[in-house]
């Protein structure tokens, strides 16, 4: 049998810190490594598995594609994609054009060439801890001197506001400005959900001064935060709106779904020879059927008040805050995180950190209340101080 950690290492190209875990098998929220070993995804491949892991329909809907038809250029018409647009459309009303392509930094970049082309303009104004991929336009917007130092010089015209400093933001946008880029919960920064008066401004300013809103719900997206998408918490109409991830049930995918205001789009402008395949688009339909049928969003919000409630009354000296929107949760400590999220996955439970004192907590939406409640007892142990945790 080959050696999956030797191997790996051997050949992999040094850019993932790695754990000594390999996970071969997973069902709903639970994991399963090459020996058997069962853990619970608090993780969801960093936002992907909404639906859990071998979700039924959406297997289902990936074989009977793959054997129908798996490529097809957006030069053609098809049916799977003709089909994802109207779902997609219906489930952001006014947003009726989409654009697809494979991840969600391609749904931000398109949207950021977009928003030069409809304005004419070149500024794009983004935020301080806000993430929205590694391309180089993506990461232009992106904040972390630690991904975007070595690249430099990136691409001009993008500044960053402080999140949620709208006399800042109104300092910002002018007659130059061709977007206002920002997550709707930050995630890689820390999950910081957004003042609702931020993001209102955000959206008066943008129309005010002839600029486009363009929300990156890559990690927000399909139900994660309590709603379909996280901008309708709070009455938003962005022009753009960036998804991803969870968008195609696992299989990569991204989208850009496009408002009126969204002009200037010709042929060969912007493409890509994988976006709109009939595979990735079967495979979204299916997703998004089942979690409107699993009435997952308010699964969601219902779960992530149960969880985020019990995590407030957790008694640990170690806690700072516990803040977060639906089923995106962050428990920020007064330390660094590594060794607690060590500790977890010693526990048979898996969570990512959003910078270094954040464990984050992204579990699939079908997470049961018994699996929260491990969570929980983990966490418990976990921020104990006289526990191993400390
Ligand atoms: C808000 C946000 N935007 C964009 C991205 C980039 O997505 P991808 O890794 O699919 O390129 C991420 C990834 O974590 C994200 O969280």
């Amino acid at each position: 049998m080959i050696d999956i950690f030797a191997t790996e290492s051997e050949h992999t190209s040094g850019l993932y810190a790695k754990h000594d875990i390999a996970l071969v098998k997973g069902q709903g929220a639970l994991l399963w490594d090459e020996q058997g070993r069962e853990y619970i995804d608090c993780m969801a491949g960093h936002g992907v598995a909404n639906l859990g892991h071998a979700h039924p329909k959406v297997a289902q809907a990936i074989a009977e594609q793959a054997q129908t038809l798996i490529t097809c250029p957006e030069t053609y018409y098809n049916d799977r994609r003709a089909a994802l647009f109207t779902a997609l459309s219906a489930l952001a009303p006014g947003l009726d054009r989409v654009y697809l392509s494979n991840s969600g930094t391609e749904a931000v970049e398109a949207a950021i060439k977009f928003a030069r082309l409809s304005t004419g303009r070149t500024q794009i104004v983004a935020a301080m801890r806000g993430f929205h991929g590694r391309t180089m336009g993506a990461l232009s917007a992106t904040w972390n001197k630690k991904y975007r130092q070595p690249f430099e010089p990136l691409v001009p015209g993008f500044s960053h506001i402080p999140y949620n400093n709208t006399q800042a933001l109104e300092q910002a946008v002018d007659g130059g400005t061709a977007a206002v880029l920002l997550e709707v919960v930050q995630g890689e920064g820390g999950v910081y959900p957004a003042d609702p008066g931020f993001l209102q401004a955000a959206q008066a300013l943008c129309q005010a001064r002839g600029a486009l809103l363009v929300i990156d719900e890559v990690q927000t997206g399909f139900g994660r935060t309590g709603k379909m998408f996280a901008y309708q918490h709070f009455d938003l109409a962005p022009d753009m709106l960036c998804l991803a991830k969870s968008i195609a049930g696992g299989l990569p995918m991204g989208a850009t779904l496009l408002g009126p205001r969204v002009s200037n789009l010709s042929p060969g402008m912007h493409g890509s020879t994988f976006g709109g395949n009939p595979l990735a688009c079967a495979a979204s339909l299916a997703a998004i059927q089942a979690l409107q049928e699993e009435n997952l969003p308010q699964q969601a919000a219902e779960k992530g008040a149960y969880l985020m409630e019990r995590l407030k009354r957790l008694d640990s000296p170690l806690l700072r805050e516990v803040r977060g929107l639906g089923l995106m949760i962050g428990i920020e400590l007064k330390q660094k995180v590594a060794p607690y999220l060590q500790e977890m996955e010693t526990r048979r439970v898996i969570a990512l950190p959003a910078g270094m004192t954040v464990i984050r907590l992204l579990p699939p939406l079908v997470i049961s209340y018994a699996q929260l409640d491990r969570v929980l007892a983990v966490l418990g142990e976990v921020l104990n101080p006289d526990g191993a945790g400390s």
